[in-house]
């Protein structure tokens, strides 16, 4: 988009502690505008669990067309106790993924300074990579069903579909990526299961064999998803930039957050690169509903989704702005990062890093 005109953000707060760490990053983006002097403006949207139980609706008529008009979207959390698993998953958050074809899911995994990490003798010089995940094919397309249901002879199919369209986009983006990252290593890995999901995956080896080729300067690299899961809690300094599907990606996505210090601190971006394209920006923490209204909760994950949005939006300097005040609160402030223990309440962590911002 054009730096100059006015962002426009739709905020969807959501569930549980969604708003409590939305307003956080919100915040922060006040905070950054003013001092890199640019101008947005934001609009509150209701979706989520509440809406749901009170209308019977996860998006109402005509709301994806009116986010569609936006520059980007930042959600707080969807999930609510008193509603079914499934609904709001699919209803909401995947509903948004595929009809904004937010085709990319990016998941940096970086672990800040003064952030514990389950790996013992590693730190933020061995954790620093991310994950490219496709955003809108495999298993979780939707295709599938009973035969037979509730009967001793019941059948069940969940079917995943790649398109060459849909992974070619996908590895494309994932090595201009890799080229624009520019690390040492130059390294982009696919992560797949070419030994068993003999077509499907056998389509994305191919694909990314093609892609390669327009990438001289990047080294491409496979790893199979299971070995995957070893090296990086045994080497994860390994990794530069890793490709992958959306079922493995979401997986592998949860292994790294937690290597990167949990879910007060990994975030998201569902992206839509393509010109006028809306992209979604969430921290990966989920609702965490027994903590709603105490302030406890790490907003660390949502100021971070903050930084992609605006590194997405043409405020990239504002972006590292942010990422340096996040280190210098995690590595110089906070005690821990988990719920309750930061030393710190959601607002107080929200405020130290708009002071680390000057
Ligand atoms: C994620 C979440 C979602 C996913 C769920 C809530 C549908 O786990 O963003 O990783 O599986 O993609
Ligand atoms: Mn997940």
């Amino acid at each position: 988009m054009n730096a100059k005109k006015t962002m426009r953000i739709a905020v969807i707060g959501g569930d549980g502690t969604g708003p409590e760490v939305a307003a956080e990053g919100l915040k922060v983006l006040k905070a950054v505008s003013a001092i890199d002097g640019f101008s947005y403006e934001t609009a509150d949207f209701d979706f989520g669990g509440d809406r749901y139980l009170r209308t019977g609706e996860t998006l109402p008529a005509g709301a994806v067309d009116e986010l569609r008009k936006f520059d980007a979207i930042f959600l707080g959390a969807v999930g609510h106790p008193d509603v079914k698993p499934g609904i709001l998953e699919k209803g909401l958050l995947l509903e948004l993924r595929f009809q904004l074809d937010q085709y990319i899911n990016l998941r940096p995994v970086k672990l800040y300074p003064g952030v514990e990490t389950p790996l013992r003798d590693k730190g933020p010089a061995d954790i620093d990579f991310v994950v490219v995940r496709e955003n809108t094919e495999d298993m979780y397309c939707g295709v599938g069903g009973f035969l037979k249901k509730h009967t001793a002879d019941e059948v069940a199919t969940q079917t995943a579909i790649y398109t060459r369209k849909g992974c070619e986009r996908c590895i494309r983006w994932a090595f201009e990526f890799t080229r624009k990252r520019n690390s040492p290593k130059k390294m982009l890995t696919l992560v797949a299961k070419t030994n068993v999901l003999t077509y499907g995956h056998d389509l994305w080896w191919r694909t990314f064999q093609d892609v390669a080729k327009e990438y001289p300067d990047i080294k491409p690299d496979y790893n199979h998803v299971d070995a995957c899961c070893m090296w990086m809690v045994k080497n994860p300094e390994y990794y530069d930039v890793i490709v992958t599907t959306n079922m493995f990606g979401d997986i592998i996505t949860d292994l790294a957050g937690i290597l990167q210090g949990g879910m007060g601190v990994a975030a998201g971006g569902n992206i839509n690169p393509d010109p006028g394209g809306t992209s979604m920006f969430e921290p990966m923490g989920g609702s965490a509903p027994k903590y709603t209204g105490q302030h406890v909760i790490n907003p660390i994950a949502a100021i971070n989704a903050m930084s992609m949005l605006l590194d997405q939006s043409g405020q990239a300097k504002s972006a590292q702005r942010i990422q340096q005040a996040i280190q210098k609160v995690t590595g110089t402030k906070m005690k821990s990062q988990a719920a309750g223990k930061m030393g710190y309440n959601t607002q107080q962590i929200g405020d130290l890093v708009v002071e680390a911002l000057k």
